[in-house]
């Protein structure tokens, strides 16, 4: 069985460093907010270039965070809309619900699964403050029409950065290229951590503070409660494991790259509609590699039959979902066919080329 996705093989790519880390930290009996995680936030900020980072439980929090800071900083309240593509994992749509803020769903292009940026003007309001990018599947979206439109009507960008870290666009990383971004360390992201973790990342100095405070229960000073926060934070050994991975971080998405390369060249079956490499290579990161065909199912069982395990990202759209009973009615045609026809292939920076060799052919061989 070549699996989606090794998350040992993974790990034990890095054995003895994570081991070492890990037994320092278990030996110091310091375990929440110390030198660790002040490191890896230093560490991650330099990565991306932006001035600020905070280590917080998971890409969830991360995102929320973003916004309750936001509303208390009276940059947006409650009842305000925040544009999202439609098509993301729920959680970037969490997030904003979670707030009292109103997710406004934009549909994404076909041809690159990102939000359409030609069709956000038209969903703008005097109630919208912010519109949340998501690069999904590991694919920068970033644009000067974009920038236009935050500068034009006042609002804030935000990205959703779970799927994408390390991509650069304009010599610039995902995660430093609007006003704040949430990350993910979720075991199965480019850089994944041994359970839950995530940050926030922003270059303003007011917004980070915020999100710190209520990352740690709305305290700045020690039994001194400025908002009603959460407890959200990122865990020493965490950080430890994850400061290891993040100096492997391009090598293993140049790895990603070069396996999705192998694909795009290689697969020749017309049923099959491949992912398309940006023009400018770096702006893909291929968290996932999603292929796009009619008879998905059809595709995914003739593939488990013949040893290779995939993944649906996603099978439901959010609009679809019971949790947003309110949208159940309402069509968005290019997200409900993604959702229709998509399906991920294996890929990891620790598969072998007779490993991948063996995924295209056997993808080839579909009728
Ligand atoms: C696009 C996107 N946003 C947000 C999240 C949430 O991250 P987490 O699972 O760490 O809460 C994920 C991953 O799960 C994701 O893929």
């Amino acid at each position: 069985m070549i699996k989606f996705l090794d998350l040992q093989k993974i790990n034990l790519a890095h054995q003895q460093e994570i081991e070492e880390r890990i037994l320092k930290t278990f030996r110091s009996g310091w375990y929440l907010l110390g030198e660790e995680v002040k490191n890896f936030e230093q560490n991650l900020s330099k990565f991306i270039g932006s001035k600020n980072v905070i280590g917080v439980a998971n890409g969830l929090d991360a995102l929320r965070l973003i916004f309750r800071a936001y509303i208390e900083m009276g940059v947006m309240q409650r009842g305000d809309e925040v544009i999202v593509p439609a098509n993301t994992y729920i959680a970037s749509i969490l997030a904003i619900s979670d707030n009292g803020l109103k997710p406004v769903l934009v549909e994404p292009d076909i041809a690159t699964y990102n939000i359409d940026i030609e069709k956000i003007e038209e969903k703008i309001t005097s109630k919208t403050r912010a519109i949340l990018i998501v690069h999904l599947y590991g694919r920068a979206v970033w644009s000067e029409k974009l920038t236009d439109l935050a500068k034009k009507y006042n609002l804030k960008i935000v990205e959703d950065n779970a799927q994408a870290i390390g991509s650069t666009c304009n010599k610039r990383r995902t995660g430093n290229l609007g006003d704040a971004a949430g990350f993910s360390f979720y075991p199965g992201k480019n850089l994944g951590a041994l359970g839950d973790g995530g940050a926030v990342a922003t270059n303003d100095d007011e917004l980070a503070k915020v999100v710190r405070t209520l990352a740690n229960y709305g305290s700045s000073q020690k039994y001194v409660f400025d908002y009603i926060g959460y407890n959200s934070r990122l865990d020493e050994i965490q950080a430890a494991v994850l400061d290891v991975k993040l100096k492997y971080i391009d090598d293993e998405n140049a790895k990603r790259r070069n396996i999705a390369k192998r694909y795009i060249a290689e697969i020749k079956n017309p049923k099959i509609i491949l992912p398309q490499m940006p023009e400018n290579e770096q702006e893909h990161v291929f968290h996932l590699f999603v292929v796009r065909t009619e008879k998905r199912d059809e595709f995914q069982n003739y593939l488990t039959e013949n040893g290779v395990q995939t993944v649906i990202h996603y099978p439901i759209p959010p609009h679809k979902q019971a949790c947003y009973r309110e949208w159940n009615n309402l069509s968005f045609p290019i997200t409900e066919k993604i959702h229709k026809e998509v399906l991920s292939l294996p890929m990891s920076p620790v598969m072998t080329g007779d490993e991948v060799n063996r995924v295209i052919g056997i993808v080839n061989l579909w009728k």
